[in-house]
């Protein structure tokens, strides 16, 4: 009761008997990538990039900002439950009907609902490894089991995938393309992937970053969806985290055959996507020079950044998304430490169990360039002597 009265922990608690559930001794609270003011406040660093959380190097969407200002002054009320006119235009966009669509409070709340709205005693959740690790969260939020297929040479196995699914496979997630890795399914091994799915299994593919993809090879999934469609279970899931820049604010949604959609619907929380965010991602949605500025930021980036990996004899993972997975050697999570210390935030890869890699968000041309130079500088300080030293440690690497 002290305690209680003074709003302080004591740091060493007792007396709370109440047990959590079972199923949750399996998962560690998510670790995300270091936000910039914890890293100016614990290095006492004032100049901070952040290319860890393949975020929009260019901010939101001005449209959206000015959205979400006017917005502000309808706080008092509460959003639109069902989110109307956010789903019609985005049921417009895929010339869906909005029964199709459903909000979300991120990708990452569509993720948990279709664990929430599918996941019955005994079901497996099917997905490929590395990847983003929220799939494994669903399965193992529900208690139940979670399989992954390896990818060989950091590509989609599709004939793995095959030999995997049983009667038992519920939810099978495939980013698209993949996070960490940058790699995509091409439309026919989509085509492939759903001829072989079950009837009573529902693929999610995630394309939270399929607006980067650039390789004409690639199919959304959301010509899948809808009544003409032949695949009915086919979910697509979307965010606005990414090429909308609004990451703060929290909007994802899904596409799906509208029995899917209501059943995601049930588990739903009512007021999921603020009032806030559904105004700023209507306007986003408009915004089509920003579109084209980031996406065409990020092919420059792109080059920019597989040109100088390749001068400082880095291997890297050519990628459809904004982040690299890039080869930083046996001390790779030092080396991002080292980075942190100066100021830049990169992913180190370990989170994927890939130790020798770091995940890096493409950013502006300034950022990038400033994490080139930081790593001309870390590299030899983690390996031992100058960079030409450092470049030829490549091979032994
Ligand atoms: C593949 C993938 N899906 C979903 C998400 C979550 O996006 P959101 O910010 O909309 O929750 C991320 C975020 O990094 C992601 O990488």
């Amino acid at each position: 009761m002290e305690q209680w009265k003074s709003g302080r922990s004591s740091g060493c608690e007792s007396g709370c008997k109440v047990a959590m559930r079972k199923a949750l001794e399996r998962i560690e609270p998510y670790s995300p990538g270091k936000p910039i003011e914890e890293v100016q406040r614990e290095l006492g660093i004032r100049e901070v990039i952040k290319l860890a959380s393949n975020e929009n190097p260019l901010g939101p969407s001005p449209k959206a900002i000015e959205a979400a200002l006017s917005a502000l002054r309808r706080v008092s009320f509460y959003p639109d439950s069902r989110g109307h006119d956010l789903k019609d235009a985005i049921a417009r966009r895929y010339g869906l009907s909005p029964e199709n669509v459903c909000l979300g409070n991120g990708a990452d709340e569509i993720i948990r609902m279709l664990a929430e709205a599918f996941l019955e005693e005994g079901d497996i959740v099917l997905s490929v490894e590395p990847t983003f690790t929220q799939y494994k969260f669903a399965a193992d939020l529900m208690g139940q089991s979670y399989m992954s297929v390896p990818l060989i040479d950091m590509q989609f196995d599709i004939d793995g995938l095959k030999d995997a699914i049983t009667s038992r496979t519920k939810l099978i997630f495939i980013s698209n393309p993949n996070n960490p890795t940058g790699s995509i399914l091409r439309g026919d091994q989509l085509a492939t992937l759903i001829s072989f799915i079950p009837e009573t299994a529902l693929l999610v593919l995630d394309e939270a970053y399929a607006d980067y993809v650039t390789d004409k090879d690639f199919q959304s999934g959301s010509r899948y969806v809808g009544p003409a469609s032949a695949a009915p279970n086919v979910v697509v899931v979307r965010t606005f985290s990414k090429l909308y820049g609004l990451a703060g604010l929290r909007v994802g949604y899904c596409l799906g055959h509208s029995r899917i959609i209501a059943a995601l619907e049930r588990v739903r929380s009512p007021f999921n996507v603020n009032l806030v965010a559904q105004a700023a991602a209507i306007a986003a949605l408009d915004d089509h020079e920003h579109v084209e500025r980031t996406i065409a930021l990020n092919e420059s980036g792109k080059s920019f950044l597989y040109r100088e990996f390749e001068r400082l004899g880095l291997d890297y993972v050519p990628t459809e998304a904004n982040f690299i997975l890039v080869r930083l050697g046996a001390r790779a999570r030092e080396v991002c430490q080292h980075l942190l210390r100066v100021g830049v935030i990169i992913r180190s890869a370990h989170i994927f169990g890939l130790n020798e890699y770091a995940r890096i968000t493409i950013g502006t041309a300034g950022e990038n360039k400033r994490l080139v130079s930081a790593l001309e500088d870390v590299l030899p300080a983690v390996y031992g002597g100058n960079r030409r030293e450092w470049q030829s440690l490549k091979n032994a690497l």
